[in-house]
């Protein structure tokens, strides 16, 4: 939010003299004087007005986990074991899932208490890639390629899926890139034609890539190179 407008939405303060406080240089946003009504006010900033303290922030925070089959992309489930189970009780804290995987799906998951910075990386207009190591029941024919490119009409969403890449590594495994994150999407995009997929795992997420040396159930900070080229 603009700081004129968060500091304009206490109920201490109308218009003109969030406007003054501005040009009297009174406003402090993480430690340092800001004078742009512009200047944007996020959960994690801390924000003053001389010794007064508005909002108190919290620092934002992002981990990726390699997730094993048998567990929900859930924070919270009665019966089985969430994702969230997986990290240290002081970690859970806020936490939500950007993009979420099935319940024997493997791979790379991120969790983060930042929401603009998860959507960007999981909405289908940043086409940024979520790619997929696919096994399938069935060979997967070269046909399917330009199937993938095309798009597959769903039905209960009424849409047709952004154009996807796929590329068959072997008769029955291949590598998916795709832009979107449908319920169960790679499943019935196979399901076209009636292959079923009997292993599925994340690799990537836009320039973030399951680290190697996670084994199945571990996790690890984001660097902040990860952070920054989202
Ligand atoms: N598509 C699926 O069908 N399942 C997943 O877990 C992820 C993508």
């Amino acid at each position: 939010m603009r700081l004129d407008r968060f500091l304009g939405n206490l109920p201490c303060y109308n218009r003109q003299q969030v406007r003054l406080l501005l040009i009297q240089r009174r406003v402090r946003v993480d430690g340092a004087v800001v004078a742009d009504p512009l200047h944007e006010v996020r959960e994690f900033s801390r924000v003053e007005v001389d010794e007064q303290l508005h909002q108190a922030g919290r620092p934002p925070r992002y981990l990726m986990l390699h997730k094993p089959t048998g567990c929900v992309s859930a924070t919270q489930d009665p019966q089985h074991q969430t994702v969230l189970d997986l990290l240290p009780a002081e970690l859970r804290d806020d936490l939500h899932i950007a993009g979420r995987l099935d319940y024997n799906t493997t791979g790379l998951m991120i969790l983060t208490n930042d929401g603009q910075w998860s959507r960007r990386l999981t909405q289908p207009r940043t086409k940024l890639p979520k790619v997929y190591r696919v096994q399938t029941e069935d060979e997967i024919g070269t046909h399917y390629v330009d199937k993938f490119r095309e798009g597959f009409y769903f039905a209960f969403e009424d849409l047709t899926t952004l154009p996807a890449q796929l590329d068959i590594l072997a008769p029955r495994e291949a590598r998916l890139a795709i832009v979107e994150g449908r319920y169960h999407q790679v499943k019935r995009m196979f399901g076209y034609f009636q292959n079923k997929v009997v292993g599925l795992h994340r690799e990537r997420m836009g320039p973030i890539e399951l680290d190697p040396a996670l084994a199945p159930g571990e996790f690890r900070a984001l660097s902040s190179a990860e952070i920054a080229a989202v």
